[in-house]
């Protein structure tokens, strides 16, 4: 199953597949089980309904690897919607963004331009923006990025670390000396072994490494995984260590085991979903995909119940 997952990794990057599969029959419904929708109001309403539910959120506007200085301009500007939407909403939810969204591929100057934007407007409302972490390729430009900003005083931001890079342990330690808060997740892209973690076993094993030394000395953690494992080990260490269930909390995404959020939600825990909109879903969705191949199925059979070729076939069998 590795190499199935390498392959989805891989065509979600394909520039070709995602034009394709995007104007494709059916593409909304596939993508809806895992993208709130497309628009800002489609974000504001998904995080009502978890609200509502007792589940913060932190929303995401899809998009990475952006090659305009427009597009990169266009996206900082969602996220200043966003922004006032969650505040006028009075919404329990922060927001989540790709460097290389805002342009990190085109020069970093312009980049820093677009976040502070967006990291200057959260601040005026206490709002907290998190940096998703990308592909290896990334990590220390986006670690070093971070320290820039937290060296010029900004606090309402924090970073991702991925547990299949072994670096992250070290990586942690540093995030907790200087009090950065730290998203913890297994990492989803396709790494090599010099720099990850192949096994899956050895990838637990450093999450919950790092979970420790998160919960132990770290600042409001997010762990983030839908392995019933992981949350089993994180609500163990937390137990053991008398430690707070508001001290950290834990983060799935939109429409992923959607019985364990409920369950924790239950048991008093705190939980965020990560909500996902816009238009640019494919290379979001392929790595949903390549996590779970079951969810190939699924979306597959959803297609299908959209397509043509179902129409035609339905009407043959008459
Ligand atoms: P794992 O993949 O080992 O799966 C364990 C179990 O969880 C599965 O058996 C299944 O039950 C369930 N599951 C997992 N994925 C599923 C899916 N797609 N559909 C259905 N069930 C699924 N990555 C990254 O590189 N950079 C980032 O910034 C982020 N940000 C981020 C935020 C949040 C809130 C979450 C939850 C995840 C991320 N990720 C991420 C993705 C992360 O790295 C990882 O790829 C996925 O969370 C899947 O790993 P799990 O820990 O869930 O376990």
């Amino acid at each position: 199953m590795p190499i199935f997952r390498d392959v989805l990794v891989r065509l979600s990057e394909s520039g070709t597949l995602r034009r394709v599969a995007t104007h494709a029959p059916g593409a909304r419904t596939m993508a809806r089980r895992f993208v709130a929708g497309e628009t800002v109001e489609d974000g504001i309403a998904a995080a009502r309904e978890l609200n509502a539910a007792g589940i913060r959120v932190t929303l995401d506007n899809l998009g990475e690897s952006v090659g305009t200085r427009d597009e990169a301009r266009a996206a900082a500007d969602t996220y200043l919607a966003m922004i006032r939407r969650i505040v006028e909403e009075k919404l329990d939810a922060n927001v989540s963004l790709k460097l290389t969204q805002m342009g990190h591929d085109i020069d970093e100057a312009f980049m820093r331009d677009n976040v502070g934007r967006v990291l200057d407007l959260a601040r005026e409302h206490d709002m907290f923006v998190r940096l998703d972490m990308e592909s290896s390729a990334y990590t220390q430009r986006t670690l070093d990025f971070f320290r820039k900003l937290w060296d010029e005083g900004y606090r309402n931001v924090g970073i991702v670390l991925q547990s299949y890079l072994k670096r992250t342990a070290e990586d942690a330690r540093v995030a907790n000396e200087r009090g950065a808060r730290v998203r913890l997740c297994k990492g989803a892209y396709v790494e090599p072994p010099e720099v990850a973690y192949q096994e899956k076993s050895r990838v637990d094993e450093n999450f919950v490494g790092v979970t420790r030394t998160l919960l132990e000395a770290g600042t409001f953690p997010g762990i983030a995984t839908h392995d019933p494992a992981m949350i089993e080990a994180t609500k163990r260490i937390a137990h053991e260590r008398g430690i707070r269930k508001d001290a950290f909390e834990f983060q799935m995404l939109y429409g992923i085991r959607r019985d364990l959020q409920a369950e924790l939600v239950r048991d008093g825990w705190g939980l965020r979903v990560y909500v996902p909109f816009g238009d640019a879903w494919y290379p979001y969705l392929m790595r949903r995909m390549a996590e779970r191949p079951a969810n190939l199925f699924f979306i597959v059979n959803a297609v299908l119940r959209e397509s043509p070729l179902r129409f035609l076939m339905s009407n043959g069998k008459r």
